[in-house]
């Protein structure tokens, strides 16, 4: 396990402990490390304190959008009939890995701060969701909530498998494939908050964001907010890959300077060309970019980029960026879930220009761009909009490769691919972090 403990701007919380002892699994050990939860958080005891500690921290959403948690909470609560919690710890997006360590190592703080959301939302309920494909993180969960039975928690709470892939951790495809269905976005314009879990108004957290409400709960909102900046408050997880000393799962400040990231985890091992930063649905920033950057929504804006779900891959300058976005395009469009044309016809036409422009034919280039545009807000979901934000960036950031593929016939890659298209590769990433 790797974990960022030197730059000053850094403070581990969700990641403590773990880096000492590999793990903490055991609940005796998650509460000797962490203490007990002092606010009773079975549903009826203590909910409005939960709730205005929670609006105080100004936490947002860690599953990617940051969306202010205590507005969603908010939303639950003016609905009839009683609430369901889901945790999202689908974890999708294979260039990150943050959810699944989190839920490996630290299982009982997610299941706390499952515990919390149902005391606010007054939830009788709690489902975890994770993917098939995440047999250590069921492994490590379902032992944790067996050593919790019997406990008086005052809700029923399980797991649940979902299939693998990419759309399937969006929140309405997470609440079909629990209710029973093929795991894809519902159509319409009713939310889970309305209408989620079989029915009943339901809040989706992603697992992060459930481990830190753990915290929250814990030790109060101007604790949380005593790292990160004003506006983006408290710590994140990160799943750093590409030329770096140390690829893994990194725990920083909103705010840290990128450079100290990379500093933390053995620096660049080689030139790097370009980041990514956000992931699949994420913005390539050259890397002369980069410079004086720091890890926030804030210095992201300009670039017309964002955190998301904190990937983040150094691209060596031996790597071919648009054989990268090639490849990555064609695995996007592959995980549409076919119910809508602009997201189905859009990313296969995007996917295929770009794998026409790495042999070097450069007809359809202004045509990748025009679909680009096309396909956002188009969809049911926001998965065309980042596959094609993702690729529009590439066409900026890799302009001169592109010329050398089209005009020259050359390429700058001399290595392998890099970034991870499939859960196998996923698997590779967790590996270097044991390491
Ligand atoms: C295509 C797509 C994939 C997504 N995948 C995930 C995922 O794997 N895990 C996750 O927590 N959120 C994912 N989200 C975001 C969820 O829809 C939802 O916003 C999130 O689970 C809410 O939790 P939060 O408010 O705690 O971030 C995805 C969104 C989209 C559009
Ligand atoms: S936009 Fe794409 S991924 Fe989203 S629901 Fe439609 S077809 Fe599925």
């Amino acid at each position: 396990m790797t974990i960022l403990d030197a730059p000053a701007a850094t403070s581990l919380r969700l990641l403590s402990g773990i880096g000492d002892h590999g793990h903490l699994r055991s609940f005796d050990d998650h509460i000797a490390h962490h203490g007990p939860l002092e606010i009773d958080v079975r549903p009826g005891r203590a909910d409005d304190l939960l709730c205005e500690l929670v609006r105080a921290s100004g936490l947002g959403g860690r599953g990617g959008a940051m969306f202010p948690v205590a507005r969603k909470i908010d939303a639950v609560r003016a609905q009839r009939g009683r609430a369901v919690v889901v945790i999202n710890a689908a974890e999708g997006e294979p260039a990150s890995r943050k959810d699944h360590v989190l839920l490996e190592s630290a299982p009982h703080l997610v299941i706390d701060g499952a515990l919390v959301c149902a005391a606010m939302v007054g939830a009788g309920e709690i489902v975890i969701g994770i993917e098939r494909g995440s047999q250590p993180q069921f492994v490590a969960l379902r032992a944790a909530l067996k050593e919790r039975r019997g406990r008086d928690l005052g809700v029923n709470i399980h797991l649940e498998l979902v299939p693998d892939g990419f759309v399937v951790g969006e929140e309405r495809a997470l609440i079909d494939a629990l209710n029973g269905g093929p795991g894809k976005p519902t159509h319409g314009a009713i939310r889970p908050f309305q209408k989620g879990y079989h029915g009943a108004p339901t809040l989706v957290q992603n697992a992060e964001t459930a481990a830190q409400l753990a915290l929250i709960a814990r030790h109060g909102a101007d604790w949380f907010r005593s790292v990160g900046t004003d506006d983006e408050p408290g710590t994140v997880l990160v799943t750093l890959s590409g030329a770096v000393g140390r690829a893994g799962v990194y725990e920083i400040a909103i705010g840290t300077p990128l450079a100290d990231l990379l500093a933390a985890a053995g620096g660049c091992t080689e030139p790097v060309s370009a980041f990514l930063i956000g992931g699949y649905i994420g913005t390539w920033l050259d890397a002369r970019e980069t410079d004086g950057l720091r890890v926030s929504n804030a210095d992201l804006r300009p670039y017309g980029a964002a955190l998301g779900a904190r990937a983040i891959v150094a691209l060596p300058a031996t790597s071919c960026g648009v054989a990268e976005t090639a490849r990555v395009a064609r695995y996007m469009a592959d995980q549409s879930a076919g119910q809508c044309g602009p997201c189905v016809f859009g990313l296969d036409a995007i996917a295929q220009g770009l794998e026409r422009l790495v042999r070097g034919d450069g007809s359809q280039l202004a045509d990748i761009e025009r679909w680009c545009e096309l396909v956002v807000g188009r969809g049911e979901c926001r998965h065309p909009d980042g596959a094609a934000s993702f690729v529009a960036s590439a066409l900026r950031v890799f302009e001169s490769e592109i010329h050398r593929h089209v005009v020259d016939r050359q390429c700058a890659g001399t290595r392998a691919a890099l970034l991870p298209v499939s859960s196998k590769r996923q698997a590779n990433i967790a590996e270097r972090q044991v390491a």
